[in-house]
C-alpha cells in the first residue's frame, strides 16, 4: 500500500475471484463459466472489419445490446440498461439506490459487499435457514433495498416467484434488485413481475447461459424510472462502459439464443448426471437450478476434497468460512470435464 492511498480506503478487502491459470492443463469448474464457445454469429461479427473500428469510441446509448435485451424481454429501450459484467450493474444499482443500506443473506454471492464495503453502504444480513433456503419472513417490510441471487450462489437454490412477489408487495418503497446470474439453467425469470412493481430491478449476465464470460456484458430490466437513474450515474462515472466487440458480441448472441438453449439443456442433463453419481458417492448436494452443483462430501471434509483435486490440476471453488465450509461448489462443464472431475473424486475418496 502506498502512503498516498486515501486513508478511508486501506481497510477495503478486495473481491477474491476464482483462480484464472492462464496456462493449460486445468479442469476449470470454479467460476461457472460455460464449457461451450460462443455462437457462430458471435465468432462472425468480431471480425477484422470490426476490429479496425476501435479507433472510435463505442456508442454511448449501448443501443446495440440495449435494443437487443428490450426485444427479448418484450419492454422498451427504456426500460433495459447494460454493464461491463453485471458486477459493475450490481455497483451502480446499490450505489443508486442504497441510502439507506441493503439487505441479503448471509450465504449468497461475495461481491455484494464487496461493493458495500466500498460504497459505505450499511448492510444485513439475515440467516438462510438450515436447509439454505430464505426465509422470507426476514424480508416482510424493511427500511433497506433488498437483493436476493436467483437462484442463490453458491447454493443453486430457487426462490419461487410467489416469494419474490410477496418480498415485492411488502417493500414498496425499497428497490429489491434480483440477481438472475444462473436463472436460464432451470429458474424462472422475474421480469414477468415487472409490469405490476415499479421496485423491481432485474439484473443478468452473459457470463454463464450466454458463453461470454470474457466479453464482460451484464444488464438490468426495470422501470423507465430505475433505469434512468442507472444511466445517470453510468454517465457521471463511465460513459463508454461496454466496448465496440462486446456490444457486437452481446447483440449477436441474443439473436442466436436458439444456440444457447441447446448448451444450457446440456449442462441441466450433465448437472442431473454428476449429482446423482456424487450421491451415489455419498455426497449431498443441494437442489441446483444453476450451472454449478454445492456439494458436501461423504465427512464433510470438503477442504481435504478441495486440496486433493487441486492436487490433480481439477479446479472446484471452496468457501472456507461458516457454514460453507463442508461443502465445495463444482461448475458443471462438458461431460469429458466431469468425467475427469468425478474420477478424480472417486480416487480421492
Ligand atoms: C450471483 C452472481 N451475480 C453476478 C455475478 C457477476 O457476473 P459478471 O460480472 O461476470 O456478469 C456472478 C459471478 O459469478 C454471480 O455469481
Amino acid at each position: 500500500m502506498s502512503r498516498f492511498l486515501n486513508s478511508s480506503l486501506t481497510k477495503l478487502v478486495p473481491y477474491t475471484p476464482g483462480e484464472q491459470p492462464q496456462g493449460g492443463g486445468y479442469v476449470k469448474l470454479n467460476t461457472n463459466e460455460s464449457p461451450f464457445p460462443p455462437s457462430e454469429g458471435v465468432l462472425n461479427a468480431l471480425c477484422v472489419s470490426e476490429a479496425q473500428k476501435l479507433n472510435l469510441y463505442s456508442d454511448p446509448t449501448l443501443n446495440p445490446i440495449v435494443s437487443a435485451l428490450s426485444k427479448r424481454f418484450g419492454v422498451e429501450n427504456k426500460n433495459v440498461y447494460a454493464g461491463n459484467g453485471s458486477d459493475e450493474v450490481l455497483a451502480i444499482a446499490m450505489y443508486a439506490f442504497g441510502e439507506n443500506g441493503f439487505q441479503y443473506p448471509d450465504i449468497t454471492y461475495g461481491f455484494y459487499s464487496v461493493i458495500a464495503d466500498f460504497f459505505r453502504i450499511n448492510c444485513a444480513r439475515p440467516a438462510l435457514k438450515a436447509d439454505f433456503t430464505i426465509d422470507i419472513s426476514d424480508y416482510m417490510g424493511n427500511d433497506r433495498a433488498i437483493i436476493i441471487a436467483n437462484p442463490n450462489a453458491p447454493t443453486g437454490i430457487f426462490l419461487p416467484l410467489s416469494d419474490i412477489e410477496k418480498i415485492l408487495s411488502a417493500n414498496p418503497d425499497q428497490v429489491v434488485i434480483v440477481d438472475e446470474a444462473y436463472v436460464e439453467f432451470g429458474g424462472e425469470s422475474a421480469s414477468r413481475l415487472l409490469p405490476k412493481h415499479e421496485n423491481l430491478l432485474v439484473v443478468g449476465t452473459f457470463s454463464k447461459a450466454w458463453n461470454l464470460a470474457g466479453a464482460r456484458l451484464g444488464y438490468a430490466v426495470g422501470s423507465e424510472e430505475l433505469i434512468s437513474d442507472l444511466n445517470r450515474l453510468r454517465c457521471s462515472f463511465h460513459p463508454y462502459n461496454i466496448n465496440r466487440l462486446s456490444l457486437l458480441a452481446g447483440q449477436k448472441a441474443v439473436e442466436e439464443e436458439k444456440y444457447y438453449i441447446a448448451c444450457r439443456e446440456k449442462i441441466i442433463l450433465t448437472r442431473a448426471r454428476v449429482q446423482a453419481a456424487l450421491e451415489s458417492l455419498g455426497f449431498t448436494c443441494t437442489p441446483s437450478k444453476a450451472n454449478f452443483i454445492f456439494a458436501r462430501p461423504p465427512k464433510g471434509d470438503a477442504e481435504r476434497v478441495y486440496r486433493a483435486l487441486y492436487e490433480k490440476k481439477v479446479l472446484v471453488r471452496y468457501f472456507p468460512s461458516g457454514r460453507t465450509k463442508e461443502y465445495l461448489r463444482i461448475s458443471v462443464g462438458s461431460d469429458e470435464q466431469m468425467d475427469k472431475f468425478l474420477d478424480a473424486v472417486k480416487s480421492i475418496l
